[in-house]
């Protein structure tokens, strides 16, 4: 076909390439927006690479968001793109190692467990663990002597992770999960990330030290869990959490969930919200300090709304008054805008795909339609249609002012996008449209949307207000690269950020 000029009119063009099977991997893998943005220009919205033997279909933009996150469950399946790279971590009978309609009952479960009553007791808890953090890490002494001449620094990678697990593991995770949160538990939490890389999602099943670690380590935490859950059952104290709520639950057949489907939720609860939170502060953390600016508004919208008081104290925080800190929603929004976590979203075609003529041909030529065969995948970016200039002016600015109107309140990006294309949009602090045409999908959309995103955004929200009202930051060195060779996008060394105490 291709050899007699036909492949326009059925398979999308091909990104040139020397080695058969390794294709496009070299440039895809040291920086995935370059290379999909500089396809696009030669390429149009929808294209294929070749990614270690396999064929994906790029779709770009907000349509090709629409066409990968809004694809019917009989044409595209998550399942199939993910389950050898996420069953063997998380556990078996839950998310893709299941049929996509017991995940859809198992996500409802999980929200019951995320209800805007968890999420209130949740803000003094971890405003808790990130002062007891401030007051005791070492990294933090210059802070902990109390002199505001004396300048230190931290490693905002290193320092956000142990932060994002002792808040979550204070809040979703429970109390047993907590008061276990020693070497133990670090070292088994460490052995079952070291299967979540993109290795074991392009090679699945190759014998490794590492992967024979992840085994072992998976089914010491599944046991940990599963300890947690029978002393819960026996006993007649009951915790109001995420443990609790899941233990409740039954699907539509009448059937409950097991105990072995509970710890593999929260396992996977566990993982899901580790890297991709954290990495978020990180780069917030970045962002602000590299930009004193951004910092000092989000000083004085903390002083302005929670004064400090006779002892220089500020008034607590609140699930309620987060909900009404524009700067600091806008923060969060355009570091997800910049740092989306995960930067692309894979489905495996499961039948035969054409893609829409608005798609594929968005300037009419016609007759040019292309179909993705069954066995293929598709994919989307969130990270390249966040930075593309066609949509966001100054793409590559970091203007968290992007995202508020005049009175300093709306999301105006999203809300002229919206307007124009008959989205309705919720403003609230961490909502965002959950169309699957839109040009903002750092949660990604559609059936397999992120089920974190409001408790992402209140601990993020919480740790970065707590550090603005205490800290004064900057970055003193040039803004760090994208690091992708790992599976969620972080910062690459030096990522030290300077700090001192403020008045
Ligand atoms: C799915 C992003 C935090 C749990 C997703 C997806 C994205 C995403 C893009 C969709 C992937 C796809 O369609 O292939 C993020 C970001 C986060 C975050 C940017 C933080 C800033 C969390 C947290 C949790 C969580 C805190 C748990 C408490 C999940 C789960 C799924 C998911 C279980 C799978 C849903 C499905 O396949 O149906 N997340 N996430 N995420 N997220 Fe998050």
């Amino acid at each position: 076909w291709q050899l007699f000029g036909w492949k326009s009119r059925t398979l999308p063009p091909v990104v040139f390439h020397w080695i058969p099977f390794l294709g496009s991997a070299i440039s895809y893998g040291t920086d995935p927006i370059r290379f999909l943005l500089r396809c696009r220009e030669k390429y149009g919205d929808v294209f294929t690479f070749i990614l270690f033997g396999r064929r994906m279909t790029v779709a770009l933009g907000p349509k090709g968001n629409n066409f990968v996150t809004g694809g019917k469950v009989t044409q595209v399946s998550a399942e199939e793109a993910y389950a050898h790279l996420t069953t063997p971590v998380f556990g078996e009978g839950v998310v893709f190692d299941v049929p996509n309609e017991i995940l859809m009952e198992q996500k409802k479960f999980v929200k019951c467990g995320l209800t805007i009553d968890h999420l209130r007791s949740y803000v003094g808890m971890i405003v808790d663990e990130v002062t007891n953090f401030l007051d005791t890490d070492p990294a933090f002494k210059h802070y902990q002597i109390g002199d505001m001449n004396s300048w230190g620094s931290f490693h905002v990678m290193k320092r956000l992770a142990e932060i994002t697990i002792l808040t979550a593991a204070r809040t979703l995770q429970g109390k047993e999960v907590r008061g276990n949160m020693d070497k133990t538990f670090a070292q088994v939490y460490n052995d079952l990330d070291g299967g979540f890389t993109p290795m074991n999602l392009f090679f699945p099943n190759i014998p490794s030290a590492a992967n024979r670690k992840r085994d072992r380590a998976q089914k010491t935490m599944s046991d940990f869990y599963v300890n947690i859950i029978r002393k819960r059952a026996e006993g007649k104290e009951h915790e109001r959490d995420m443990i609790s709520a899941l233990m409740e639950q039954q699907y539509k057949s009448g059937k409950g969930l097991g105990e072995r489907e509970v710890a593999h939720l929260m396992i996977t609860l566990l993982m899901a919200g580790q890297h991709t939170s954290s990495s978020t502060a990180a780069w917030a953390f970045l962002r602000i300090a590299a930009n004193p600016d951004v910092l000092d508004a989000l000083y004085r919208e903390q002083v302005e709304n929670f004064g400090t008081g006779r002892e220089g104290e500020f008034e607590p925080l609140t699930y309620e008054s987060l909900r009404n800190l524009p700067v600091l929603d806008a923060v969060i929004r355009e570091t997800l805008r910049m740092h989306p976590p995960i930067h692309s979203i894979i489905r495996k075609v499961t039948s035969d795909l054409p893609v829409p003529l608005t798609l594929a041909a968005p300037s009419g030529e016609e007759g040019l339609t292309y179909v993705v065969p069954k066995g293929h995948f598709v994919m989307s970016s969130p990270a390249a249609t966040q930075m593309d200039p066609r949509t966001w002016k100054d793409s590559s600015v970091f203007d968290p002012n992007r995202w508020l109107d005049s009175k300093g309140v709306a999301a105006q990006a999203l809300k002229t996008y919206a307007d124009e294309h008959g989205e309705k949009v919720d403003y609230g602090f961490g909502a965002v449209s959950k169309g699957t045409e839109s040009p903002y999908q750092p949660f990604g959309a559609g059936r397999h949307r992120c089920i974190g995103e409001q408790f992402a955004y209140l601990q993020i929200g919480t740790i970065l207000a707590t550090f603005v009202r205490k800290l004064d930051l900057r970055l003193e060195t040039n803004f760090p690269e994208n690091n992708y060779h790992t599976m969620i996008t972080l910062p690459k060394d030096p990522c030290n950020i300077s700090y001192r105490r403020r008045n």
